[in-house]
């Protein structure tokens, strides 16, 4: 039985490039803290890899803040710049964040309501999973001397709608308001350019573009001041404490690099066989509906279907059972059985939203993957509406 990996948007194959700078490193002693030869042997390599980083996502290197993860990016950017904020002012306590934020957004969030009486303010999403702007407008007019941050996700990982975060920028500007941007889906995939976003802080994650797993970093502006959230060592501008993970963040840029270099081939590929995806869905399954555009601000590779009349959770087994990965929704909150949020956001039923499946296609998908899955999906979705029928 062939099998076919559409769940890229949870995590990708490490990419060669990126396995071999991995093991390079890994086989060099040296915390790049250190003040002796070794040290400063690994500090040199790590340093270079920043320097590239940040290059290709236009920052500064003293900009860029290696994590553990794009999670703890996200954590870092919100508590720190809540944190922050509230201290130099104590009105500062309203949070603004799209409905339909990665759970790692959305529960650093959560949590600085329940343990730090913060106040979360939600800008509505469009049925084609959009953030209103003019919302976002009335919000920054209404409550600006409380806004401690905006957080927008620059492209949605679920749905794949690509959010306006110039725009957003130039409104938050207008109230001094600092806004921070989760690229974690979008860097490698789509042209990502700190400095021209005019953001506070962007995430980015490793292992969504062939890096290892367990490697981000937030890109945070020159100069600027945010409470950590990890106390030791002082690392990273005192805003990250830990030792530095050379091999990880080495083997990061360097999928980085691949990464950016063959950006628009690679667009062009997955962007063609998602639009090849969905129509051979649609042949198939004649009532199956796309969440989000076909087309224009989304991403090339993600393509999240609607199979009225089945469960999600049945449908993820039974294309497992046929060797197909995909995925309910974001990763971190597979295995819970809950309606997605960010289908609830765009205004889908409960329904509507338990009916649907997130096919996300990367660099290593063929023209066969497709094809296979063209040959089983029928078969699939009958089974699927058999168990439906029985559940209700
Ligand atoms: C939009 C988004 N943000 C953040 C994350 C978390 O990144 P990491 O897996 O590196 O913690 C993910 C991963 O699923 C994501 O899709």
């Amino acid at each position: 039985m062939p099998r076919v990996y559409f769940d890229n948007a949870a995590t990708t194959p490490i990419s060669e490039v990126a396995l071999q700078a991995f093991i390079e490193q890994s086989r060099q002693v040296g915390n790049p803290s250190s003040l002796h030869t070794y040290g400063r042997t690994a500090r040199k390599d790590l340093e270079e890899a920043r320097e590239k980083l940040a290059e290709l996502i236009g920052a500064h290197s003293t900009e860029v803040i290696f994590t553990g993860s794009g999670t703890e990016a996200n954590n870092l950017a919100i508590k720190g710049i809540y944190w922050q904020r509230k201290s130099e002012d104590s009105r500062k306590k309203v949070i603004v964040i799209s409905g339909f934020e990665h759970h790692a957004v959305l529960d650093p969030a959560n949590w600085l309501v329940e343990f730090d009486g913060a106040e979360i303010v939600q800008i509505p999403v469009s049925r084609d999973g959009f953030i209103d702007l003019e919302k976002l407008a009335a919000i920054l007019v209404d409550r600006k001397d409380e806004i401690a941050l905006v957080s927008v996700m620059h492209s949605n990982n679920e749905v794949g709608s690509i959010q306006p975060i110039k725009e957003i920028s130039a409104l938050a500007k207008r109230f001094d308001v600092p806004v921070h941007t989760d690229a974690v889906q979008s860097f490698g995939k789509t042209p990502l350019n700190f400095k021209d976003l005019e953001v506070f802080a962007m995430t980015l994650s490793a292992h969504k573009i062939g890096g290892p797993v367990g490697v981000g970093a937030l890109v945070l502006k020159k100069g600027v001041d945010i409470t950590p959230i990890l106390h030791g060592g002082g690392q990273e501008r005192d805003i990250r404490s830990g030792t530095l993970n050379a091999a990880g963040i080495v083997s990061f840029v360097a999928a980085s690099q691949s990464a950016i270099r063959d950006l628009t081939t690679n667009a062009q590929k997955v962007e063609s066989l998602r639009a090849k995806l969905i129509s051979a869905i649609q042949e198939q399954i004649p009532d199956a509906t796309l969440n989000g555009v076909m087309q224009g601000e989304v991403l090339p590779g993600i393509a999240n279907i609607s199979f009225p009349n089945t469960e999600s959770d049945s449908l993820l087994v039974l294309f497992d059972a046929e060797g197909i990965a995909c995925s309910t929704g974001s990763a971190c909150s597979a295995g819970v059985q809950e309606a997605s949020h960010v289908l609830l956001a765009m205004g889908r039923t409960e329904k509507e939203a338990r009916a649907s499946l997130r096919f996300s296609l990367g660099t290593t998908n063929t023209e066969a993957d497709i094809e296979y899955l063209r040959t089983c999906i029928k078969r699939v979705i009958e089974r699927a509406r058999a168990a439906y029928s029985v559940s209700q």
